[in-house]
């Protein structure tokens, strides 16, 4: 055993119990109820990582939740890595599928965890990985490892777009000065198959708003006759995929990156398994653009999805009516090259072409960011793969993820710096959905490898 496994041994009860307690605070930022929980949460942050070693540790405010910045510099010539992380959650709803409160988390074996998983909101997302880093930063101080800079900065809206982060790293870019960005809010292939996440989708958020008559109509004295919102919103989105889901909007595609037989051909390497991953969503088949794998269609393909429609009576019992507007929530991933302004602008003016006369469409655009991709051949990336190799027995395999952390983009574009994205958790885990978990084993063995990480990139880049 060495010196990290030896101090995991002994304080991992602690390191569970402290993570759970953190779990337990409703950092909600998409929900203005759970204000005074989200402003806790970063103070307990704070605290974490003034227990952790850091020389100072800062709560920074913007125009929305706090930014929390901590960090330890030992040399003015050593290497400085920046982590990223977190500390908001999702939205739990629909509350009544969770097993157990989704803030009160529990421990429980699945097969797949038989030494435990923690079930919460945020478990995996990013409190349980964004506190690997805490415990990996405690581990170092408490033994004088630390072998380089460190600086934390832990945010508290990432769930909702990040745009008061993106404010504070263009004014603060000698305070962010880093030489490489490490986060951990990504997935791994499976527990016993590292990755490290080359990838990330960017994003277009819009909501649609149909509206038809000036109120809502008694649905047989007026059916027939007159533009239905709904059945027209129906009508539009159907259309916005063609009959080998490509997506219709003129020049959607115009800037999507090809990629090459070769990397095609690597990709298709990663080991999948698409019985299992119809077995794991109980489905019959997959379903997505015409010549491409499930792989391909989930990471380096954009995609547009509905997330949410509404209108109408959606109450108990019937009532009959045709409303006067209907909604919609539509989520664009984008790929690298596509740009996340422009592509929003397309999918308004096709939108509101395409409507019929009889109605009128409103397009609003929510959040975005773009897409992001990683060489493999840089030092950051050769120190991960190094730490996982070490700790899993195993070199890394490298993957776009079709997840998007919209911010790292802007991090290489305002600190020149390139991101490294070790995740520890897995498909399975369930995340923004109920029953989200995070493995023990990966919790752990993200403490574990991080130190790793630090050691590796401070000698390779001397
Ligand atoms: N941690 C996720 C992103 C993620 C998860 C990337 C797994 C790759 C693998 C992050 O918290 C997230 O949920 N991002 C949002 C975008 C954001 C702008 C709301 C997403 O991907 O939907
Ligand atoms: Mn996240
Ligand atoms: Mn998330």
């Amino acid at each position: 055993m060495n010196k990290i496994q030896a101090y995991i041994e002994t304080h991992k009860n602690r390191f569970i119990n402290e993570l759970i307690e953190l779990l337990k605070i409703p950092s909600i930022s998409a929900d203005s109820a759970y204000k005074n929980d989200v402003l806790k949460t970063a103070d307990a942050v704070k605290i974490s990582l003034e227990k952790a070693g850091c020389d100072t540790v800062e709560i920074c405010q913007t125009a929305g939740y706090p930014i929390v910045y901590g960090e330890k510099i030992i040399a003015e010539n050593l290497p400085t890595v920046l982590v990223y992380g977190h500390y908001d959650v999702q939205p739990p709803d629909p509350i009544n599928l969770w097993d157990s409160p989704p803030f009160e988390p529990v421990i429980k074996t699945t097969p797949l965890h038989p030494e435990g998983a923690i079930f919460a909101r945020g478990a995996c997302d990013d409190k349980g990985q964004m506190y690997m880093h805490v415990k990996a930063m405690e581990f170092m101080t408490a033994t004088n490892q630390l072998p380089c800079n460190v600086k934390f900065m832990i945010e508290g809206e990432e769930e909702v777009g990040s745009a008061n982060l993106a404010t504070f790293v263009k004014n603060n870019q000698e305070k962010l000065k880093n030489d490489v960005i490490l986060i951990s809010d990504t997935g791994m292939i499976a527990k016993d198959v590292p990755s490290i996440t080359t990838g990330l989708r960017g994003l277009s958020y819009v909501e649609v708003e149909v509206t038809g008559p000036n109120r809502d109509l008694h649905s047989g004295l007026y059916g027939g006759a007159v533009a239905n919102p709904i059945n027209v919103l129906a009508k539009m989105i159907a259309s916005l995929h063609d009959e080998n889901n490509h997506i219709t909007i003129p020049g959607f595609y115009d800037k999507v990156e090809a990629l090459s037989k070769e990397e095609r051909a690597d990709m298709a390497k990663a080991p999948f398994n698409l019985e299992n991953y119809k077995k794991a969503l109980d489905i019959e088949a997959v379903y997505g653009e015409t010549g491409y794998t499930t792989n391909e269609r989930n990471s380096i393909r954009p995609t547009l999805d509905v997330n949410g429609i509404w209108g109408g009576y959606t109450g108990e019992g019937a009532k009959t009516v045709i409303a006067s507007k209907a909604y919609a929530k539509i989520s664009m991933r984008l790929v690298p090259h596509q740009d996340w302004e422009e592509i929003t602008q397309l999918f308004k003016t096709h939108f509101e072409n395409s409507a019929p006369k009889g109605v009128t469409v409103k397009v609003k655009p929510h959040h975005g960011g773009q897409g992001y991709v990683t060489p493999i051949d840089s030092i950051g990336y050769q120190a991960a793969s190094k730490a996982y190799q070490d700790t899993f027995g195993k070199t890394p395999i490298p993957q776009r993820s079709g997840g998007s952390i919209p911010i790292v983009a802007l991090f290489e574009q305002e600190l020149k710096s390139k991101t490294i994205l070790m995740g520890f958790g897995l498909d399975s885990d369930a995340i923004h959905s109920p029953n989200e978990h995070f493995g023990i084993f990966n919790y752990l063995k993200g403490i574990e490898t991080i130190p790793l990480f630090y050691n590796y990139f401070t000698q390779l880049s001397k």
